[in-house]
């Protein structure tokens, strides 16, 4: 094992704590969510900030989620896990000793080890500490296609129709905020996207599945008596509030003004976005949900007209996240959630709100839920697939995927992916068949992009990309069973669906670095071409 703390470094007051231990080796993964350069850690004084926020990935900034997880590979290729179980803002240095030392501005210090010995037995340990993951339906394990800047019902239709003339595998039709009027949750576009539930019949018929998003903003300068989602949760006091626990908190986001935000940790809450999604399914018949800017994201620093200047707002010691404030893009931290100060609670908000979102799906379909969420907690993956959240149509972006589909298989959501061709910039002919022949394999496999950028689906570009996208999805349908079962087995013992070639190959470091290739299960090596120009594979494995 070996988690030896000096203690010489400890502190532990309430605003600040830390504590250092050596760790065995330098063979150390996890923490997130960031975007790492490699999946085994740099340990020369590296630190990585957690706190949830609304992040474009890029390098060493704390992005959507909070895992404060990591795995060690001890020199005797035995593995152990720790977690510290800490929803404040945090941050992790890792250091050349080898050593790590943890400070968080609040909660304590509540450590877990699992002792493994194998990475896998790790990972089960960990979910049977913190909810296995759940069990996606088949369905969900098909290609999906989605993007924002549709803007019209015309446009998808196009969309769908070429990827049907292609003949392309294609089980899921996602819904992004273009068709919502002006923004506004449970609500459509009924000029741009007229005749939305009949199509959406029709896609169903057809044997697709449809996923909605929802973001959690309710606009509050509605005309009085024409939105009812303000007007019930008014009525219900289901918002979070400012600092005197009564007044909600009023940011910026999608809608059009000004809007408030659902307190998902108020059962309450839970109660009013039942009844809203349950109603909404009689008008848009849903198969999933896709919930969005849940970190939660707000277009302001702090909720109007700012943050008081004050220890909570302002503590001593600020970890190292980006802006070194813990209300850019965010409410302030001295806002009231039902579950306590905002200062405590803030990367909670994504996790609040996706139990309730799958159990509401779950009732509303009948079936076993799919929900998508963009910030994510220890204990997520019970309830939530997961993507890696606005990536760049860049190389970089491409390789860096696999290591963020390793990562979050050890904290437990299995049910992972990343935009396929990339979401921010246009893409390019090349970077997307790389992207499309990649991301045939990540768990969640989803082909997004964002408004305004040049189109990217697989059958756009034309007979050779359609060609050799159908031929890649195809391997991933034919290994489907294979797929699915890893997902059982996930489910029911814990454990990874993808998995790195350290975590089968332990007692080689050479495999400790590798992190070009991965594995589904034990039995099956994806090494893709990861690099522009190129149609060898580099740096995956040596052959000699
Ligand atoms: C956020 C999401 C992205 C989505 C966009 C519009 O940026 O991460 O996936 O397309 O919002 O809803």
């Amino acid at each position: 094992m070996g988690w030896d703390s000096p203690l010489i470094d400890l502190f532990f007051s309430n605003q600040f704590l830390q504590i250092t231990t050596t760790v065995p080796s330098t063979s150390v993964y996890g923490f997130g969510e960031h975007e790492h350069p490699t999946f085994k850690h740099n340990m020369n004084f590296v630190t990585y900030g957690m706190y949830a926020r609304d992040q474009a990935p890029t390098s060493f900034a704390n992005l959507y989620g909070v895992h404060p997880f990591y795995m060690c590979v001890e020199p005797d290729a035995n593995a152990h896990g720790v977690l510290l179980l800490n929803s404040n803002a945090q941050d992790v240095t890792l250091s050349p000793n080898p050593s790590l030392t943890f400070r968080t501005i609040g909660g304590i210090l509540d450590f877990y080890l699992f002792m493994g010995p194998t990475p896998e037995n790790v990972v089960q340990q960990y979910t049977e500490a913190i909810g296995r993951p759940h069990m996606p339906a088949y369905w969900a394990l098909g290609f999906q296609l989605s993007r924002w800047g549709y803007n019209s019902l015309d446009v998808l239709k196009e969309t769908v129709d070429r990827m049907k003339r292609y003949d392309i595998p294609y089980d899921v039709q996602h819904y992004d905020i273009d068709y919502m009027e002006r923004r506004l949750d449970f609500t459509y576009d009924k000029v741009n996207f007229a005749g939305l539930p009949e199509f959406i019949k029709e896609m169903k018929k057809n044997g697709k599945h449809n996923v909605l998003i929802l973001d959690p903003f309710i606009a509050k300068d509605e005309e009085p008596g024409t939105y009812r989602p303000y007007e019930l949760g008014q009525e219900m006091g289901v918002w979070v509030n400012n600092s005197d626990g009564v007044t909600p908190a009023v940011g910026q986001a999608w809608p059009p003004g000004d809007c408030v935000f659902p307190d998902y940790s108020n059962p309450r809450t839970v109660e009013w976005w039942t009844q809203l999604c349950l109603e909404f399914k009689d008008v848009l018949d849903y198969d999933g949900i896709w919930i969005d800017m849940n970190e939660p994201s707000n277009f302001m620093r702090g909720q109007i007209p700012g943050c008081a200047d004050t220890e909570i707002n302002n503590p001593p010691y600020i970890p190292s996240i980006s802006d070194r404030s813990l209300a850019e893009k965010t409410l302030c931290p001295d806002s009231k959630t039902y579950l306590g100060d905002h200062y405590n609670t803030h990367s909670l908000f994504g996790w609040s709100q996706t139990e309730p979102t799958f159990n509401v799906v779950k009732q509303a379909t009948g079936k076993r839920p799919f929900v998508l969420s963009r910030s994510t907690f220890v204990g997520s993956g019970k309830h939530t697939a997961h993507w890696l959240g606005d990536n760049f149509s860049l190389w970089k972006d491409l390789r860096r995927s696999v290591i963020g589909i390793m990562e979050f298989n050890l904290f437990g959501i299995p049910y992972i992916g990343a935009d396929i061709c990339g979401f921010n910039y246009n893409t390019t002919y090349e970077l997307c068949l790389r992207w499309m022949q990649l991301g045939s394999f990540y768990p969640f496999s989803r082909n997004h992009n964002s408004e305004g950028n040049m189109e990217q689906d697989p059958a756009v570009f034309g007979d050779e990309f359609a060609k050799i996208s159908r031929a890649t999805l195809r391997i991933r349908y034919s290994l489907l069973p294979y797929l699915y079962t890893l997902f059982y087995e996930s489910h029911v013992h814990g454990g990874t669906v993808v998995r790195s070639l350290m975590h089968e190959f332990t007692s080689d470091p050479e495999t400790h670095g590798i992190d070009t290739a991965f594995l589904w299960g034990s039995a099956f090596m994806i090494a893709p071409v990861l690099d522009e120009a190129s149609t060898v594979i580099k740096n995956a494995i040596t052959l000699e």
